[in-house]
C-alpha cells in the first residue's frame, strides 16, 4: 500500500467541525507500544475478558470447520489471539493451513508474521498491510479452504453503525460463500466501568491519545504542544459510545504542513469513538451485513461478546 499522505489527512480532518483526526494514525511504532500497554491496564477490561472467552471459543469454532481451512484477522498486530485458533488440530495436524493477517502497522506486521511462521512452521502465513476498512482481494489459494475471518478487540466498535455494516458486508463479499466471521464486541454497561478503561489511573491512554500529536510533528511538519491539549473520555449515551477528545487547554495556533490551524480555549478534536453494544443490537448489526448468528458467547458479568457469524 502506498503510505497515506499524513500530512493532507490530518489537515482534512483538523480543517473540518468539529476537527477530527483519523483514528488510522494512532498505531505509529510509538502508538502500537503505548496501544500494548492499555490492553494490560487494570481498568482494561477488554483484552483479558476476551482473552479469557479465547480457549472455549476458539475449541468450539474449529469443531465447525474442516480442514483445511484458513484465518483471515481483520486488524492483526500480534498473535495472541489468533494463537488459540492456529492451535486447533484435526487427526494430529493443524486445522489451519494459511493465516492472511490484515494490518495498517507494516512493522508490528512483519515482526508478528515471522513468529507465527517459525512457531507454525506448516502453515502458509501471508500478510496483508492495508486498512482492513479496504482489503484489497485475499491471496488466491483459500478457495478451496474453509474460511474463518476474525475481528477480535472490539474494533468493531471504532467503527460507526453504517461503517460496521459495510465492514461486515465487504468481509462477507471477501471472505465468500460458506465463509464463518468471528467478532469480538464489547458491551454496554454502567459508564462507571466503561469510562476508566479509556481514562486510566496511570495516563498511558493519555499518552497514547497524544501521541498523536507527537507523530503529526515528526511526520506532517507540525508544531502541536502535546501538554496544550487535554485527554477526554465521555460517554455519549444517545450514541451509545465512548468518545475520546484531545481539549486545547487555550486559544493556540498551530502550524501543520505550512497552514495555520487556530484553536479556540476548549475546543476538542474528537479523535476516536468506541461504540458499545447490546448483544440484541449486534446480531440485528450483523444482519444487515449479510450475516446470521451462529453462536455467542460472553463471561458470566457479560462485560465482553464473542460472536460467530455465518454467511
Ligand atoms: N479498539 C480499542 C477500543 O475501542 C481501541 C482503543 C482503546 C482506543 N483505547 C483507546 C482508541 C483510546 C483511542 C483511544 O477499546
Amino acid at each position: 500500500m502506498p503510505e497515506p499522505d499524513i500530512a493532507a489527512l490530518a489537515l482534512a480532518g483538523l480543517r473540518a467541525r468539529p476537527k477530527t483526526l483519523p483514528p488510522l494514525l494512532f498505531y505509529d511504532d510509538a502508538g502500537c507500544a503505548l496501544f500494548y500497554r492499555i490492553t494490560e491496564l487494570p481498568e482494561y477490561y477488554l483484552t483479558r475478558t476476551e482473552l479469557g472467552l479465547l480457549p472455549r471459543v476458539a475449541r468450539e469454532t474449529a469443531a465447525l470447520l474442516a480442514p483445511p481451512a484458513a484465518l483471515v484477522e481483520y486488524g492483526a498486530s500480534d498473535e495472541a489471539k489468533a494463537g488459540y485458533l492456529l492451535n486447533q488440530s484435526r487427526a494430529g495436524a493443524g486445522l489451519f493451513a494459511a493465516y492472511v493477517p490484515i494490518d495498517i502497522a507494516a512493522p508490528a506486521l512483519g515482526a508478528m508474521a515471522a513468529r507465527v511462521r517459525s512457531r507454525w512452521p506448516g502453515l502458509t502465513v501471508s500478510p496483508i498491510v492495508a486498512d482492513f476498512l479496504t482489503p484489497p482481494r485475499l491471496p488466491p489459494g483459500l478457495d478451496g479452504m474453509a474460511r474463518l475471518g476474525f475481528f477480535p478487540g472490539s474494533t468493531i466498535g471504532n467503527l460507526d453503525p453504517p461503517a460496521a455494516r459495510r465492514f461486515l458486508a465487504g468481509a462477507r463479499t471477501a471472505l465468500g460463500p460458506g465463509a464463518r466471521l468471528l467478532v469480538g464486541v464489547d458491551l454496554a454497561k454502567n459508564p462507571a466501568i466503561l469510562l476508566p478503561a479509556y481514562d486510566d489511573a496511570a495516563g498511558v491512554t493519555a499518552a497514547f491519545n497524544r501521541n498523536l500529536l507527537v507523530r503529526l510533528n515528526r511526520e506532517a511538519g507540525a508544531d502541536f504542544d502535546p501538554a496544550g491539549f487535554d485527554h477526554r473520555a465521555l460517554w455519549n449515551a444517545a450514541e451509545g459510545r465512548i468518545e475520546m477528545h484531545l481539549v486545547s487547554r487555550r486559544a493556540q495556533q498551530v502550524r501543520v504542513a505550512g497552514s495555520l490551524i487556530a484553536f479556540a480555549a476548549g475546543e476538542s478534536i474528537h479523535t476516536e469513538n468506541s461504540y458499545k453494544h447490546t448483544l440484541p443490537g449486534f446480531a440485528a448489526l450483523a444482519r444487515a451485513g449479510g450475516w446470521a448468528t451462529a453462536r455467542v458467547w460472553t463471561d458470566p458479568a457479560q462485560l465482553f461478546s464473542l460472536h460467530l457469524l455465518s454467511a
